[in-house]
């Protein structure tokens, strides 16, 4: 089996693990507290240390989940980085209220939702805090007042945030102390976004690794029924073959990890077979033609 590596995520920042547990689907997976637990250690086992969260996922429940399995073997907390993430607010379920959903990045919003996060986990410190989503009324003083007084609380270790463009990343990096360590953002064969917006060139300026969400495209790559699915499900089957590799899902690592940005590519699956097919395509080795070859499948057309 292939080793997981451990990688720098920034100058100045944590050591994450290349491949990266998502916890978001954790509720639909079903799992009693005891297959969490041994989720979490078959992971771990593989070299995969780092799990992501966020506050919003199933309401706070996920985190719940996830740390009541830790509870139960409070020694996993040495061996895992734990991401999570604040600033989205559901919908009031109260029928008198009529809100929206919406996103709030004010210093007393960053600290409560940090504090939730922290008592749902059951830990006193988080490795990486990231903004989830933009808010159009991000306060950057604000943010940086809350990143400092966590800093120093010891409750967070490092700042970072996801779904941000690149000016919105440099605005907040302008008023901030410490570094940024990352920019999680969806990459996938059907959303190659990042690769010409500027969110991959701005991180490889930095040195500053991508997280990568819904590599696969959160099962629409098997499912797509568009033209751009199918045409990329023929193009990575081949792939596939040509590489020796033993499913799409393992071409499609291989494809996301080339980029010299160096992004590490968060799972999603609850099926620890799976996650291990993840972690055998990180012995492939794809030349430029190969991965050009998903590019054009996606896009449909050859480059100019
Ligand atoms: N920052 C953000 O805004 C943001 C947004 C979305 C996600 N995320 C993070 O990224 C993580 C991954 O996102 P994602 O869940 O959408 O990831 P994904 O890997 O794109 O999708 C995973 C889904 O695909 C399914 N699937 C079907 N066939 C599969 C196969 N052969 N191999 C693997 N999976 C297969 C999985 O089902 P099974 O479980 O049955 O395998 C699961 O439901 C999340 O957990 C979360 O931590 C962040």
């Amino acid at each position: 089996m292939s080793t997981v590596k451990r990688v720098l995520m920034a100058p100045q920042g944590p050591e994450f693990s290349e491949l990266v547990q998502g916890y978001w689907r954790l509720g639909a997976w079903e799992m009693d507290i005891q297959a969490r637990l041994t989720f979490i250690k078959q992971h771990i086992e593989m070299g995969i240390s780092t799990v992501d969260h966020a506050a919003i996922y199933d309401g706070g429940d996920c985190e719940t989940l996830f740390g009541e399995a830790l509870k139960r073997d409070p020694a996993i907390r040495q061996q895992i980085e734990i991401v999570s993430k604040f600033g989205i607010n559901g919908i009031a379920t109260s029928k008198t209220e009529k809100r929206v959903s919406h996103y709030d990045s004010s210093k007393q919003a960053i600290l409560s939702s940090t504090e939730n996060s922290l008592q749902r986990l059951g830990v006193e410190q988080l490795d990486l805090l990231l903004v989830h989503r933009p808010d159009f009324l991000m306060d950057a003083d604000q943010v940086a007042e809350a990143f400092s007084a966590l800093k120093q609380s010891g409750k967070v270790k490092h700042f970072g945030v996801s779904n941000f463009t690149t000016s919105q990343f440099d605005l907040l990096q302008s008023r901030l102390d410490m570094p940024l360590v990352t920019n999680q953002v969806e990459f996938n064969p059907i959303n190659v976004d990042a690769l010409a917006d500027g969110t991959f060139n701005q991180l490889q300026q930095y040195r500053v690794r991508p997280m990568a969400w819904s590599c696969l495209a959160g099962g629409a790559i098997f499912s797509a029924a568009t033209e751009q699915g199918v045409r990329l499900r023929a193009t990575l089957s081949a792939l596939a073959e040509e590489l020796g590799a033993q499913s799409i899902v393992q071409v499609i690592y291989a494809w996301i990890l080339k980029h010299p940005s160096n992004p590490v590519a968060l799972l999603g699956t609850g099926n620890i077979n799976r996650v291990k097919d993840a972690v055998d395509a990180l012995a492939l080795n794809m030349n430029h033609e190969q991965w050009y070859r998903v590019w054009v499948a996606s896009k449909g057309v050859s480059v100019p």
